[in-house]
């Protein structure tokens, strides 16, 4: 039976031995006819599962939190019997390196054939990286825009927690936390907006102007804000939509289109706000936000400070979808060149997003709660790398995390 582009069978009335012997064949022949991944279905729970996953270590800190990653999901393998097969994909900097360009065709379709793609970081240090020397287009974020753009990943998910453990790492007063920490979800437009509006530079009268646009249609705000409210149904039912309604049109359409969606939506309560008071909310009472539901450029800068209150921006996941259940996930931190290379990063960012490519693309629920787990036992143990390190607690580099986290797993 094909569900999306895996192939499932069932067996549910065979015996053990029997069931052995049709699965050792079907593997054969799906692997002459190169018809991977396939999934084993019995009595209603799937029992073996191959999954193709693109992973995009990219640049500085990237390949050393990547590894991490992969060695946690290798651990989920062994405990849950499943194979992942992986592809390395070349993405910004790695990729003018190979090929001149920060993103190929190549590269796009290998991710397409996926199941879903993992990535690091990409982007160096602007000031004394040759990949800066290169026009704006061709320069490694481009390459992350230009994935984007080419997988339709509209969706962006960056879950902003606090761990009880960290609460020392948070940089706000204990009143302001408050007994219940916080537990937030930005949800932010990734394909449209200020990022991908026609933009240019030029000359008039002698004078250097620069132009950037932002648009967007009611379709691309129905999409993300259809996801946002899916999303806050299975948490505390509350959205908050961020804009500048009180300046921009497109602010003005974004509410207008949020309030139609939320009639669909009785149970879900919704707020609007405007982004600057969001900025000042976020550290004043960042426990009243449940979803924040925003568009591109503020989604970016507010997801940057919603991180930092919850201790340190290497704790953050995020993961990027398209309409379908195939999506790209990667830390909401950058490529840090500064200490790439040098067993500092912290890799929990990666191996939480590795989770949420569980739960989202291979609806693996149960070995994305073991991942979680993991982590806060980790956590518990007092296990920290130097970005969240505080008084009594055991020093660890990037490698170190991740065999404690996969050992937990
Ligand atoms: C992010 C990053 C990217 C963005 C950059 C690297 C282009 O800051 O994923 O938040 O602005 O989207
Ligand atoms: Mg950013």
């Amino acid at each position: 039976i094909w569900e999306g582009k895996r192939q499932l069978f069932y067996f549910n009335r065979l015996k053990s031995e029997r069931k052995c012997v049709i699965i050792i064949t079907i593997i054969h022949w799906c692997q002459a006819r190169g018809d991977f991944p396939l999934a084993f279905r019995n009595e209603g729970e799937e029992i073996i599962m191959n999954y193709n996953i693109s992973l995009i270590p990219g640049d500085g800190i990237g390949p050393e939190i990547v590894a991490e990653a992969k060695k946690v999901l290798d651990s989920v393998c062994q405990k849950y019997h499943h194979t992942f097969s992986y592809s390395e994909v070349l993405l910004g900097g790695a990729s003018i390196d190979v090929h001149g360009v920060p993103l190929t065709e190549e590269a796009i379709s290998t991710c397409k054939a996926s199941d879903a793609v993992l990535m690091g970081s990409i982007g160096g240090d602007a000031k004394t990286s040759p990949w800066y020397k290169l026009e704006p287009s061709k320069r490694p974020e481009a390459g992350l825009l230009a994935i984007r753009k080419a997988l339709n990943l509209f969706a962006n998910l960056r879950p902003a927690y606090l761990y009880k453990e960290l609460e020392e790492a948070c940089p706000l007063k204990k009143e302001v936390i408050g007994e219940d920490g916080f537990d937030m979800i930005i949800v932010r437009e990734l394909t449209g907006g200020l990022y991908f509006g026609e933009r240019k530079t030029i000359e008039e009268d002698g004078v250097k102007k620069a132009i950037d646009t932002l648009s967007y249609n009611e379709n691309e705000i129905r999409r993300i804000a259809i996801k946002a409210f899916d999303i806050a149904m299975k948490r505390r039912k509350k959205v908050t939509s961020v804009d500048k309604a009180n300046v921009l049109d497109s602010s003005r359409l974004w509410r207008k289109v949020v309030e139609e969606v939320a009639k669909d939506y009785p149970e879900v309560t919704l707020e609007h706000m405007l982004v600057d008071n969001c900025a000042m909310q976020l550290v004043h009472d960042p426990g009243q936000f449940d979803v924040i539901l925003t568009e591109n450029m503020f989604g970016d800068i507010l997801s940057d400070e919603a991180s930092m209150v919850t201790g340190s921006i290497g704790m953050l996941s995020s993961a990027s979808l398209n309409e379908t259940k195939f999506g790209l996930y990667e830390p909401s931190h950058g490529s840090a060149p500064d200490i790439a290379g040098q067993n500092k990063a912290n890799p929990i960012a990666t191996i939480l997003s590795a989770a949420m490519l569980l739960r989202y693309s291979l609806n693996l629920d149960k070995e994305a709660d073991a991942v979680e787990a993991a982590v806060q036992k980790v956590l518990t143990d007092g296990y920290r790398t130097g970005d969240i390190m505080s008084d009594g607690c055991k020093a660890v580099g990037t490698k170190e995390m991740g065999d404690l986290i996969a050992a937990a797993v």
